[in-house]
């Protein structure tokens, strides 16, 4: 969602504002905006709706902007229309307009996330005098802040403390203050924020992409607590004004793994990244034949004593859930129930002794997942979270954590961080159903070897995209296209037909095939493609017959299976084949042609891919 970015130091601030937002596009926005000052003198705040192609263009590519210490945001919107208006840096003086150019004010701030009790505190503003110029809670927060400031004649640090005590939500703060110059303050409560350092020069952004070509030392700033920045030093609060210490992080992410380096899209860069996503993550857990996951905790003993798994997620990460069901299931004999994570934090919670939440998020900080896992932390369950984001609030929060090794994402629909997520999962399901005794040692070898094989397998899928290529183009215009499966092919089918409607616009939907009778038949129309996911060898034909019934009524079909099942050409129009590995594994090869599928037909469509309308990478509001 919004992004944020700081810098206080040596350089000109605009240059490097811009490129740290460039560098946060891919979470979505829809307008932008920079404030940046020139020693003591009044912080100039430039916005535009639209791309940040037009600020780049307003700022002459940031040189009309002078000064070394500036803040800059790029807005999705929440409160408020995307407008110029609305658009971030907002400042607290009382100003006509958008509240751009040279303004007269005290405090200036960017804001993520949501501030629930704007209007309450909006109407005691009002009262006190101030005027707003936006709709936005982020002016809000900016005005009280100044109110604080002037009321008790206190520094920057206290009137933000008194001001986090009075706002409730979801926010990431960045301020600047007119009486301290050189100066950015930053305040976090469960939205991402972190703090770069490197010599004389001061970073500050709401994702490790947009500080990673400047510096690998990185503060996580946590909730409630403040920073101070200076060019090359930054100090820390409490929330009694209290300094703290923190200790600095090493970020391990290659910067070119943030660049396209030669691909069209970030995404198609990131689909080739799999194999090295899943083979990463593969490595982190297994040491010389053994699943290793005592660094995580959990032992032999925590995994014996685990009676029931719940696992709680959003978007593709709960597809990952779906098929984690299906294998934990199978292979530990765990019961499992997947739940969105939107869902689970809303309602009445029973659950029982032993139980474990897995909550599975490639960025650590959407915001259904993480009320997910405190609400089971609150109800005393044990929660592990699978995450990506080193340092996420989830990866901070859980009792246990997996981490996934796929580096940065940044197309907004995922493929590598949801393939490491899977070999994350089969990783736990062998070592549980070894530990409870399920499968012996030379099973257990089996699995490790074929998990081993599945990055290479990956790759020989890549080698075919072609096919998909042009299949994709021929069926871009669809209006409907259904993806059916059964079991785990019905996890399969969730994912691939999510990633065509993210990426392509068309509309389509995932069925478990025996399902489709009851419904969704009716829609089947002359010509309307059907897409069959066939990797489970007993539910083989029972597909194939729910394929047939779709073709009876005018349906195209694509069949997707493993190399060897040539008698779906019997009713398929057009298959795509995968190479063969254990059953359990088989989502990891089925998704890749789906991920191309859904890829080329965005791009057959001419639609930006990496950024799809109205979607963001990472969902920190409700
Ligand atoms: C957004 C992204 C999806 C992702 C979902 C959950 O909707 O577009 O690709 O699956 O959020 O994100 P998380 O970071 O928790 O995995």
């Amino acid at each position: 969602m919004c992004g944020i970015v700081g810098y206080t130091g040596t350089q000109q601030a605009a240059p490097v504002l811009l490129d740290g937002l460039a560098r946060l596009e891919y979470r979505g926005y829809d307008s932008a905006g920079l404030a940046v000052r020139n020693g003591s003198d009044l912080a100039e705040v430039v916005k535009s709706t639209g791309k940040l192609r037009g600020l780049i263009e307003k700022t002459d590519g940031g040189r009309s902007l002078a000064g070394t210490c500036g803040i800059g945001h790029t807005r999705w919107a929440t409160h408020g229309e995307p407008s110029q208006t609305n658009a971030h840096p907002h400042v607290s003086g009382n100003c006509s307009g958008s509240g751009s150019g040279l303004v007269e004010s005290e405090v200036t701030g960017v804001h993520n996330g949501i501030i629930e009790n704007y209007l309450e505190l909006k109407e005691k503003l009002s009262r006190h005098g101030y005027q707003f110029y936006s709709d936005t809670d982020t002016e809000v927060v900016v005005k009280l802040i100044d109110y604080y400031y002037k009321k008790y004649k206190i520094g920057p640090v206290d009137a933000i403390n008194r001001t986090l005590v009075r706002i409730r939500g979801t926010y990431a703060l960045a301020l600047m203050f007119r009486d301290y110059p050189g100066e950015i303050y930053a305040a976090r409560k469960d939205a991402p924020m972190i703090i770069g350092i490197d010599g004389s020069e001061s970073y500050l952004a709401s994702d490790v992409p947009a500080i990673l070509n400047y510096t690998r030392t990185v503060y996580y700033i946590g909730n409630l607590q403040i920073a101070q920045l200076r060019p090359g030093e930054v100090h820390f609060f409490d929330l009694n004004g209290d300094e703290i210490q923190l200790e600095s992080t090493q970020i391990t992410w290659d910067a070119k793994s943030a660049e396209k380096n030669g691909f069209e899209h970030f995404m198609i860069k990131e689909i080739y990244e799999q194999p090295a996503a899943v083979r990463d993550t593969l490595t982190s857990l297994v040491t010389e034949g053994r699943i290793t996951l005592e660094a995580a905790g959990l032992s032999d003993e925590v995994l014996r004593g685990i009676s029931s798994v719940r696992i709680a997620a959003c978007g593709s990460a709960w597809h990952v859930g779906m098929a984690a069901q299906y294998i934990l299931e199978d292979l530990a004999e765990i019961p499992v129930r997947v739940e969105l994570a939107s869902e689970y934090r809303y309602r009445k919670v029973l659950h029982v002794d032993g139980e474990l939440l897995v909550v599975i998020s490639q960025s650590g900080e959407t915001a259904d997942s993480l009320a997910a896992l405190r609400k089971a932390k609150d109800l005393g369950i044990r929660t592990l979270a699978i995450v990506n984001v080193v340092g996420s609030t989830i990866a901070r929060e859980a009792d246990h954590v997996l981490y996934t090794h796929a580096g940065p994402e940044i197309a907004v629909a995922t493929t590598k961080a949801f393939s490491a997520q899977l070999a994350a999962i089969y990783c736990f399901a062998v070592q549980a159903a070894y530990v409870r005794g399920l499968i012996d040692s030379d099973q257990y070898d089996g699995y490790l070897r074929e998990l081993a094989s599945i990055p290479d397998k990956i790759e020989r899928i890549l080698e075919e995209k072609e096919r998909i290529q042009w299949f994709a183009a021929k069926y871009a215009n669809a209006r409907d296209i259904f993806f059916i499966g059964r079991g785990l092919d019905y996890a399969i089918s969730l994912e691939g037909s999510l990633k065509l409607k993210e990426i392509s616009y068309v509309h389509s939907e995932a069925y478990a095939a025996g399902e489709l009778k009851h419904g969704t038949i009716s829609l089947i129309e002359d010509n309307l493609l059907v897409i069959g996911v066939l990797t489970q060898k007993d539910l083989f034909e029972k597909t194939i017959s729910n394929m047939a019934e779709c073709k009876a009524r005018g349906a195209f079909l694509m069949a997707l299976t493993s190399y060897g099942n040539y008698s779906v050409e019997d009713s398929a129009n057009f298959t795509v084949y995968v190479p063969k590995t254990d059953p359990h594994f088989m989502a990891s090869l089925a998704v890749v042609p789906l991920q191309l599928f859904g890829y080329y037909s965005g791009v057959a469509r001419g639609l930006d891919v990496d950024k799809p309308r109205n979607l963001a990478k990472s969902v920190t509001v409700e």
